[in-house]
């Protein structure tokens, strides 16, 4: 299999995607707004940026199936799974503000083995495969060199429907206020991801996520020199809603701060 052939094939994919849900915010149409649950929305151009991705991606690998957000195709791949965000931002979207990204990960069995993290604003497309270095639009990126916590910008997203664990992450958000560059919440946790693979943040973590929010964006990050694990630094960071990821140097002393308010 050509990873490389179907890696650049997903990107421009994505590419003609993106740009019909760019054209769809700027043509000044009423985009309706249907509400999935306590501040979780979805619209028509989520739901057509996804069929139109699903149509594309089964002409590229017949064989593989889908975790699709929206649940355009439930068929499951018995080697290959694609994982879906056909819109990852869209209460930016909604309210015209960047970023906003589209975001796909080929699994084969449990592992993935590539990622594309198109960034529809900015017309900005980090994508890797298995081996591969990762790239932004053509160039290598890397995580950034920055050693310690101290010198470091943070990203992280607010819990929408988990409100269980909100005190302890209130009171990590003040840890890293003080102690850190300052803290960013973007609202496109696969952009958050990327921007830590291309050096604009040192860290990123956040919790309740689902793995189309992070599969390929946290594959970037480790193609780009990085590290990804759960709260407890282990593995289970796809299917199991938490997520820490960081450049190397930082990684160990970042993941300590977190556990410390996450993990008690
Ligand atoms: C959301 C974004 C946001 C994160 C939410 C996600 P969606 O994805 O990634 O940054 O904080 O938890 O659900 O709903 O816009 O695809
Ligand atoms: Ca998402
Ligand atoms: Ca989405």
């Amino acid at each position: 299999m050509n990873l490389e052939h179907i890696c650049n094939q997903v990107c421009s994919l994505s590419k003609e995607v993106g740009l019909f849900i760019k054209t769809e915010r700027t043509s000044n149409k009423n985009i309706h707004i249907e509400v999935k649950g306590i501040h979780d929305f979805v619209t028509y151009v989520d739901k057509t940026a996804e069929q139109k991705l699903v149509d594309g991606l089964s002409k590229i690998l017949p064989e593989a199936g889908y975790i699709a957000e929206e649940n355009t195709s439930t068929k499951k791949g018995e080697k290959y799974n694609w994982i879906i965000d056909p819109l990852d931002g869209t209460t930016n979207f909604i309210h015209g503000l960047p970023p906003y990204a589209i975001s796909i990960a080929l699994m084969e069995n449990d592992q993935i083995i590539l990622g594309v993290v198109y960034e529809i604003s900015l017309d900005e497309c980090f994508y890797a495969w298995h081996d591969s270095p990762a790239f932004l639009n053509g160039e290598i990126i890397k995580v950034s060199d920055k050693k310690d916590l101290k010198s470091s910008l943070i990203a992280t997203g607010f819990p929408y429907y988990d409100y269980k664990r909100i005190k302890p992450f209130l009171e990590s958000l003040e840890f890293f206020m003080v102690n850190s560059h300052g803290v960013r919440r973007l609202g496109s946790a696969a952009t958050d991801l990327v921007y830590v693979a291309c050096g604009r943040f040192e860290a990123f973590y956040e919790y309740s996520l689902s793995p189309w929010d992070v599969a390929a964006g946290a594959f970037i990050v480790q193609q780009a020199g990085g590290k990804v694990s759960d709260f407890k630094g282990e593995k289970n960071y796809i299917f199991g809603k938490e997520i820490v990821a960081c450049n190397n140097f930082v990684f160990d002393e970042f993941l300590v701060s977190v556990k410390q308010f996450m993990e008690r």
